[in-house]
């Protein structure tokens, strides 16, 4: 399931945001490319622990913690510390499948369930850019405005198509769910969705409260921690 969490970052943060990083120094992005994407990134990334990508990484992360449609469907446990790439040129990401395994600052590794891309450009100002991720029900063409994040699962096979105008500013990382499998985490989605409009103005109707203690029950059976 794909799914995409709009205003992530408002308008201001946004423009705060693209300001300091076309400040900071940016790096050939196969730094941090596992074996078989080094063959196929060419892009351009902020350093790892830049001061930069720290200070925006927080906001994100912040903003993150505070969105209910994020919290619901991706289940987080474990959230890497936000990264930032960039395409100009004619610059391209070919087909991969993102490593399965990270490390946070921490030494704590973390296993990639969801990738999650940020748009920090406005669709406008560039041509090409779009994130193109091969879902199981087909292939997604991703371009969204700026300040709004596409969240797709890890296991998809994905590239970025050549950026031959302006210059696509975004950020990337990845997550550990509670919940590892798509399916199951998607089910919790669906049901917590269906349960918050049953409930709307009658939260303590018996039924309300049933559902609500089945969909916790299913992510006490489900949930690695
Ligand atoms: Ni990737």
């Amino acid at each position: 399931m794909l799914f995409a969490i709009p205003d992530v970052l408002s308008a201001e943060q946004v423009a705060q945001a693209r300001k300091t990083l076309d400040a900071a120094e940016w790096i050939d992005g196969r730094v941090t490319a596992g074996h078989q994407g080094a063959h196929v990134k060419n892009n351009l990334q902020l350093p790892p622990g830049s001061a930069a990508g720290r200070d925006i990484g927080a906001l994100i992360n912040a903003a993150l913690g505070a969105s209910k449609l994020f919290m619901s469907a991706a289940l987080p446990l474990h959230v890497m510390p936000p990264m930032f790439n960039r395409y100009e040129g004619g610059q391209t990401f070919g087909t991969h499948i993102d490593n399965a395994v990270r490390v946070l600052p921490n030494g704590q590794r973390i296993r990639t369930d969801l990738s999650c891309t940020l748009f920090l450009t406005a669709p406008e100002d560039y041509d090409g850019g779009e994130l193109v991720v091969e879902d199981t029900y087909g292939t997604k063409n991703v371009k969204l405005p700026a300040g709004h994040m596409i969240v797709y699962p890890a296991t998809s096979l994905h590239h970025v198509t050549p950026v031959t105008r302006g210059c696509r500013v975004s950020s990337f990382f990845w997550l550990q769910s509670m919940i590892r499998d798509n399916t199951q985490r998607a089910l919790l989605y669906d049901m917590d969705v269906a349960i918050q409009r049953l409930g709307a103005g009658k939260p303590t109707d018996p039924s309300v409260i049933s559902l609500t203690g089945i969909y916790h029950n299913l992510l006490r059976q489900w949930a690695e921690l």
